[in-house]
Protein backbone atom coordinates (compact mmCIF):
# COMPACT_ATOMS: atom_id res chain seq x y z
CA UNK A 1 0.00 0.00 0.00
CA UNK A 2 1.34 3.36 -0.78
CA UNK A 3 2.03 5.95 1.96
CA UNK A 4 -0.27 8.57 2.12
CA UNK A 5 0.69 11.92 0.78
CA UNK A 6 2.42 14.27 2.80
CA UNK A 7 2.09 18.04 2.73
CA UNK A 8 4.57 20.56 4.55
CA UNK A 9 3.33 24.14 4.44
CA UNK A 10 4.76 27.53 5.37
CA UNK A 11 2.32 30.22 6.93
CA UNK A 12 3.79 33.35 6.56
CA UNK A 13 1.83 36.10 9.04
CA UNK A 14 2.18 39.78 7.55
CA UNK A 15 1.62 41.33 10.56
CA UNK A 16 3.68 40.83 13.85
CA UNK A 17 1.43 42.82 16.28
CA UNK A 18 0.19 40.29 19.47
CA UNK A 19 -4.03 40.57 18.40
CA UNK A 20 -3.08 39.95 14.56
CA UNK A 21 -5.90 39.06 12.46
CA UNK A 22 -3.43 37.60 9.73
CA UNK A 23 -2.18 35.32 12.28
CA UNK A 24 -5.46 33.70 13.78
CA UNK A 25 -6.60 33.32 10.33
CA UNK A 26 -3.25 30.91 9.41
CA UNK A 27 -3.67 29.15 13.28
CA UNK A 28 -7.43 28.86 12.80
CA UNK A 29 -6.55 27.08 8.95
CA UNK A 30 -3.57 25.07 10.81
CA UNK A 31 -6.00 23.38 13.03
CA UNK A 32 -8.51 22.94 10.32
CA UNK A 33 -6.08 21.44 7.83
CA UNK A 34 -6.63 17.73 5.76
CA UNK A 35 -4.90 14.84 7.04
CA UNK A 36 -1.60 14.55 5.60
CA UNK A 37 -1.48 18.20 5.61
CA UNK A 38 0.53 20.28 8.25
CA UNK A 39 1.71 24.45 8.26
CA UNK A 40 4.13 25.70 10.51
CA UNK A 41 3.69 29.34 11.11
CA UNK A 42 6.95 31.25 10.57
CA UNK A 43 6.85 34.39 12.28
CA UNK A 44 9.10 37.45 10.79
CA UNK A 45 9.35 39.82 13.63
CA UNK A 46 13.11 39.39 14.03
CA UNK A 47 13.53 39.27 10.14
CA UNK A 48 15.72 42.73 10.00
CA UNK A 49 15.54 45.47 6.39
CA UNK A 50 16.94 44.00 3.97
CA UNK A 51 20.41 44.92 2.70
CA UNK A 52 21.72 43.63 -0.30
CA UNK A 53 25.20 44.05 0.79
CA UNK A 54 24.34 41.22 3.34
CA UNK A 55 23.37 38.48 0.81
CA UNK A 56 26.51 36.74 0.80
CA UNK A 57 26.36 36.43 4.66
CA UNK A 58 22.25 36.65 5.87
CA UNK A 59 21.55 37.69 8.86
CA UNK A 60 20.43 34.62 11.23
CA UNK A 61 16.52 35.14 10.91
CA UNK A 62 16.81 36.03 7.47
CA UNK A 63 18.68 32.54 6.84
CA UNK A 64 16.07 30.56 8.81
CA UNK A 65 13.37 32.15 6.21
CA UNK A 66 14.84 31.08 3.90
CA UNK A 67 15.55 27.46 5.23
CA UNK A 68 11.91 27.24 5.73
CA UNK A 69 10.93 28.29 2.51
CA UNK A 70 13.23 25.64 1.60
CA UNK A 71 11.69 23.12 3.30
CA UNK A 72 8.47 23.28 2.22
CA UNK A 73 6.10 22.63 -0.36
CA UNK A 74 4.20 25.15 -0.11
CA UNK A 75 3.79 29.00 1.30
CA UNK A 76 0.50 30.35 2.50
CA UNK A 77 0.58 33.84 2.85
CA UNK A 78 -1.65 36.14 4.91
CA UNK A 79 -0.99 39.74 4.76
CA UNK A 80 -3.11 42.67 6.27
CA UNK A 81 -3.80 45.59 3.86
CA UNK A 82 -1.60 48.97 4.81
CA UNK A 83 -2.02 51.99 2.82
CA UNK A 84 -3.90 50.30 -0.27
CA UNK A 85 -0.58 47.86 -0.21
CA UNK A 86 0.69 44.36 1.62
CA UNK A 87 2.24 45.14 4.75
CA UNK A 88 6.07 46.04 4.34
CA UNK A 89 6.16 43.29 6.68
CA UNK A 90 6.01 40.70 4.46
CA UNK A 91 7.12 42.39 1.52
CA UNK A 92 10.74 42.56 3.41
CA UNK A 93 10.54 38.67 3.88
CA UNK A 94 9.64 38.15 0.84
CA UNK A 95 12.67 40.56 -0.63
CA UNK A 96 15.21 38.37 1.40
CA UNK A 97 14.22 34.69 -0.28
CA UNK A 98 14.07 36.39 -3.26
CA UNK A 99 17.45 36.53 -4.87
CA UNK A 100 19.03 35.58 -7.39
CA UNK A 101 16.36 37.22 -8.98
CA UNK A 102 14.35 34.69 -11.24
CA UNK A 103 16.30 31.83 -9.67
CA UNK A 104 15.74 31.98 -5.92
CA UNK A 105 14.13 29.57 -4.13
CA UNK A 106 10.71 31.13 -4.48
CA UNK A 107 10.79 29.65 -8.52
CA UNK A 108 8.28 27.37 -9.13
CA UNK A 109 7.25 27.71 -5.18
CA UNK A 110 3.18 27.26 -4.99
CA UNK A 111 2.15 30.07 -3.08
CA UNK A 112 -1.44 30.77 -1.80
CA UNK A 113 -2.53 33.99 -0.95
CA UNK A 114 -4.54 35.30 1.94
CA UNK A 115 -5.26 39.13 2.57
CA UNK A 116 -7.60 41.02 5.43
CA UNK A 117 -8.48 44.12 6.14
CA UNK A 118 -10.49 46.89 8.05
CA UNK A 119 -12.49 47.66 4.86
CA UNK A 120 -14.98 45.37 3.47
CA UNK A 121 -12.31 45.05 0.15
CA UNK A 122 -10.63 42.69 2.40
CA UNK A 123 -7.24 43.91 1.51
CA UNK A 124 -8.17 43.19 -2.38
CA UNK A 125 -5.80 45.98 -3.24
CA UNK A 126 -2.97 44.48 -1.06
CA UNK A 127 -3.93 41.05 -2.88
CA UNK A 128 -2.89 42.29 -6.35
CA UNK A 129 0.08 43.20 -4.84
CA UNK A 130 0.95 39.79 -4.08
CA UNK A 131 0.27 38.83 -7.19
CA UNK A 132 2.68 41.33 -9.04
CA UNK A 133 5.11 40.13 -6.36
CA UNK A 134 5.15 36.49 -7.11
CA UNK A 135 4.57 36.87 -10.71
CA UNK A 136 8.31 38.60 -10.21
CA UNK A 137 9.84 35.57 -8.30
CA UNK A 138 8.75 32.86 -10.80
CA UNK A 139 6.23 31.50 -8.07
CA UNK A 140 3.22 29.34 -8.71
CA UNK A 141 0.06 31.72 -6.88
CA UNK A 142 -2.60 29.03 -6.67
CA UNK A 143 -5.62 29.53 -8.82
CA UNK A 144 -8.64 29.75 -7.46
CA UNK A 145 -11.44 32.42 -5.87
CA UNK A 146 -9.72 34.80 -3.96
CA UNK A 147 -10.27 35.24 -0.09
CA UNK A 148 -10.37 38.82 1.07
CA UNK A 149 -11.24 38.88 4.30
CA UNK A 150 -13.31 42.16 5.14
CA UNK A 151 -13.98 44.19 8.39
CA UNK A 152 -11.53 42.12 10.35
CA UNK A 153 -12.53 42.70 13.75
CA UNK A 154 -15.85 40.80 13.34
CA UNK A 155 -14.42 37.24 11.93
CA UNK A 156 -11.98 36.47 14.43
CA UNK A 157 -12.84 35.93 17.87
CA UNK A 158 -10.37 35.08 20.92
CA UNK A 159 -8.31 34.41 18.16
CA UNK A 160 -9.84 32.40 15.86
CA UNK A 161 -11.59 32.81 12.96
CA UNK A 162 -15.32 32.20 13.39
CA UNK A 163 -16.43 32.66 10.29
CA UNK A 164 -17.39 28.85 9.34
CA UNK A 165 -18.45 29.94 5.81
CA UNK A 166 -14.84 31.79 5.13
CA UNK A 167 -12.98 29.19 6.26
CA UNK A 168 -14.54 26.86 4.02
CA UNK A 169 -13.24 29.24 1.10
CA UNK A 170 -9.61 29.15 2.62
CA UNK A 171 -10.16 25.03 2.44
CA UNK A 172 -11.25 25.32 -1.15
CA UNK A 173 -8.44 27.74 -2.06
CA UNK A 174 -6.09 25.66 -0.08
CA UNK A 175 -7.16 22.56 -2.06
CA UNK A 176 -6.36 24.53 -5.47
CA UNK A 177 -2.62 24.70 -3.43
CA UNK A 178 -2.29 21.11 -2.88
CA UNK A 179 -2.34 20.62 -6.47
CA UNK A 180 -0.63 23.46 -7.32
CA UNK A 181 2.30 21.72 -5.10
CA UNK A 182 1.50 18.02 -6.98
CA UNK A 183 1.56 19.68 -10.46
CA UNK A 184 4.93 21.05 -9.47
CA UNK A 185 6.18 17.72 -7.91
CA UNK A 186 4.67 15.62 -10.31
CA UNK A 187 2.44 14.07 -7.76
CA UNK A 188 -0.91 12.37 -8.58
CA UNK A 189 -3.63 14.01 -7.03
CA UNK A 190 -7.35 13.42 -7.42
CA UNK A 191 -8.53 17.14 -7.85
CA UNK A 192 -11.44 17.63 -4.77
CA UNK A 193 -12.86 20.82 -6.39
CA UNK A 194 -13.20 24.09 -4.97
CA UNK A 195 -11.33 27.07 -5.39
C1 LIG B 1 -0.37 51.24 8.86
C2 LIG B 1 -1.75 50.71 8.59
C3 LIG B 1 -2.35 50.95 7.38
C4 LIG B 1 -3.61 50.44 7.10
N1 LIG B 1 -4.16 50.66 5.87
C5 LIG B 1 -5.37 50.14 5.59
C6 LIG B 1 -5.94 50.32 4.30
O1 LIG B 1 -5.36 50.92 3.41
N2 LIG B 1 -7.19 49.82 4.05
C7 LIG B 1 -7.88 49.14 5.04
O2 LIG B 1 -8.99 48.72 4.78
N3 LIG B 1 -7.34 48.91 6.25
C8 LIG B 1 -6.12 49.40 6.54
N4 LIG B 1 -5.56 49.16 7.77
C9 LIG B 1 -6.26 48.27 8.72
C10 LIG B 1 -5.64 46.86 8.67
O3 LIG B 1 -5.66 46.30 7.38
C11 LIG B 1 -6.38 45.94 9.61
O4 LIG B 1 -6.35 46.50 10.88
C12 LIG B 1 -5.82 44.53 9.64
O5 LIG B 1 -6.64 43.77 10.44
C13 LIG B 1 -4.44 44.47 10.26
O6 LIG B 1 -3.98 43.13 10.19
P1 LIG B 1 -3.56 42.33 11.47
O7 LIG B 1 -4.83 42.23 12.33
O8 LIG B 1 -3.13 41.00 10.99
O9 LIG B 1 -2.52 43.10 12.18
C14 LIG B 1 -4.30 49.70 8.08
C15 LIG B 1 -3.71 49.47 9.33
C16 LIG B 1 -2.45 49.97 9.58
C17 LIG B 1 -1.81 49.70 10.91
Amino acid sequence: MNAPATFKLLGLPGSIRKKSVSRAVLRTLRDALPAGVSMTIHELADVPLYNEDLEGDKPAAARALHDAVVACDGVVVMSPEYNHGMSGVLKNAIDWVSRPGYNSVLKDKPVMILTTSESPLGGARAQADLHKMFLSTLSRVAPGREVTIGGTGKAVVDGRLVDEALLKRILALLDSLLNEICLVQGRERRHAGGG
